[in-house]
């Protein structure tokens, strides 16, 4: 032991990856459990004119630090063409990639899933997701249909042939008769999974068994989940959702450790909400202020460049995150961006046609016609980006975190105030104590 999950609070781009990074040191492993190249994450690296970012899609954050084990889960889908461009992007930069494993049950996302993501949102129209069009939800789907392809798939030629007829004997149907598309050929899917074998094979193994054997001889394995809890396809604003379990629970069934051996719980919240893509939101900004928070923050996507929607933050979101992942620890971060307003507005209920709700309404139309309940809180002028300790913050940035604290019912233990690897507070040490603990009854 011990194992730790970090996972979004809020709808994604929360700061995940720099979180990932600031506990880099420290790890042995760090497992992404679920999504694909959907996510993003911006990591920098160095300060002013040495300063190095890294922008990651599929690997792990903890690719970046050179002590850290990094490992795609089963739970994860897998772009090939995708993984070995960010490896090579990595490795032209000078960063070891030679320790990434793979899964052996991870799917595998193929050149299919790919143009139908991009034709099923063309066709809902109006009532599209605005997906990020990297074929994840339809994987996801072959998965839980039982015609997806595994990494272990591409290992003998027969098998992965009979895979690929079978997914494109129904697929090729609806492509040509319902989209009016040219059916894609078997040989071509499988010559160009196939071209990546020789590359993959020395990376993939049991994962599950792997980590099971560090967490018996004590060493750390964090658990990394992209996206976030209100994406997530079971917690989210669904059908406006990613196609994975981006909480907590997630993080089992996508990396093969079990509850049992979970001690902690990191989410990470961003002072502020954002969202990419279509459904509900409800402290959006939709004026002048939306636009201040998007400028200041930079808030546009990692991974598609779209302009991100922004608003103040929400702490029933907030609770509920709490709450569905069993949060031991918060990381607030881009607090920075706040700076410079005579109040900051705190989302504290939502009044729903006349009735107040404390917690998340159950039924998503309730979602879509909630209004915000805000609390005013006092704002701070002074420029925090080189605070380092929680009593250099100025009394009202200490207000706000505290209040943010009271609200979503877990201690804030670390506090980002901007984008590079230091530009950190820590309230309380989230690094676990290393043990070599009795192995897990096997
Ligand atoms: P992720 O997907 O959750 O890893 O988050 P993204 O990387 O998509 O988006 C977070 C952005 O905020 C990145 O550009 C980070 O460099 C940046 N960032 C993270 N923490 C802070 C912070 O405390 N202050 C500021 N100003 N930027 C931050
Ligand atoms: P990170 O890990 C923000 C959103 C998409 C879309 C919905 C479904 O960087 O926080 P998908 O392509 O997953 O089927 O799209 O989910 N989305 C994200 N939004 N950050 C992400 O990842 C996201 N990954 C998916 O914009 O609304
Ligand atoms: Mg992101």
């Amino acid at each position: 032991m011990p194992a730790i999950v970090l996972v979004g609070a809020q709808w994604g781009d929360e700061g995940k990856g720099k979180a990932t990074d600031l506990l880099g040191s420290s790890l042995d492993y760090v497992v992404k459990f679920n999504g694909g190249n959907n996510a993003g994450h911006t990591i920098v690296v160095g300060e002013g004119e040495l300063a190095q970012k890294y922008a990651l899609h599929l690997l792990p954050s903890g690719i970046l630090t050179p002590t850290c084990t990094p490992v795609i889960g089963n739970g994860v889908v897998i772009d090939l063409a995708v993984l070995f461009e960010e490896i090579d992007g990595l490795e032209a930069r000078g960063v070891d990639t030679s320790k990434l494993v793979v899964s052996a049950s991870a799917h595998v996302i193929t050149p299919y899933n790919r143009v139908l993501d991009k034709i099923n949102e063309r066709f809902l129209g109006s009532r599209r997701i605005g997906t990020t069009g990297r074929g994840i939800g339809p994987t996801y789907a072959d998965k839980m249909s039982r015609t997806g392809i595994r990494i272990q798939d591409l290992f003998d030629e027969n098998i992965l042939r009979q895979k690929v007829e079978a997914a494109l004997s129904f697929k090729n149907q609806v492509l040509a008769k319902i989209y009016n598309r040219r059916a894609v050929e078997v040989d071509e899917v499988v010559g160009e999974l196939l071209s990546y074998v020789e590359r993959l094979r020395p990376m993939v193994c049991d994962t599950s068994l792997l980590l099971k054997e560090a967490l018996d001889r004590g060493e750390t394995v964090l658990l990394e989940a992209g996206q976030a809890t209100l994406l997530d396809v079971d917690f989210g604003t669904y059908p406006f959702v990613t196609s994975s379990n981006a909480t907590a629970g997630g993080a089992c069934t996508g990396s093969g450790i079990p509850p049992t051996r979970i001690d902690s719980v990191i989410a990470v919240l961003k002072a502020y909400s954002t969202r990419v893509g279509e459904g509900p939101f409800p402290t959006e900004l939709l004026d002048e202020m939306g636009e201040f928070l998007r400028k200041t923050g930079a808030e546009y996507g990692t991974t598609t460049g779209r302009p991100r929607r922004c608003g103040w933050v929400d702490t029933v979101v907030g609770r509920y995150a709490t709450r569905i992942n069993g949060v031991t620890d918060v990381v607030v971060t881009k607090l920075d961006i706040l700076t410079g307003l005579d109040t900051v507005p705190v989302c504290v209920a939502y009044d729903v046609d006349g009735v107040r709700h404390d917690e998340m309404p159950i039924g998503q139309s309730d979602v879509h016609h909630a209004r915000p309940i805000y609390e005013e809180l006092p704002g701070w002028w002074e420029d925090i980006s080189g605070c380092r300790t929680f009593t250099q913050l100025p009394a009202n940035a200490q207000r706000y975190v505290l209040r943010l604290e009271e609200l979503i019912g877990a201690r804030v233990s670390a506090i980002g105030v901007g984008p590079q690897r230091d530009a950190i507070i820590e309230r309380h040490d989230m690094r676990p104590a290393r043990s070599s603990t009795t192995p897990a009854p096997a």
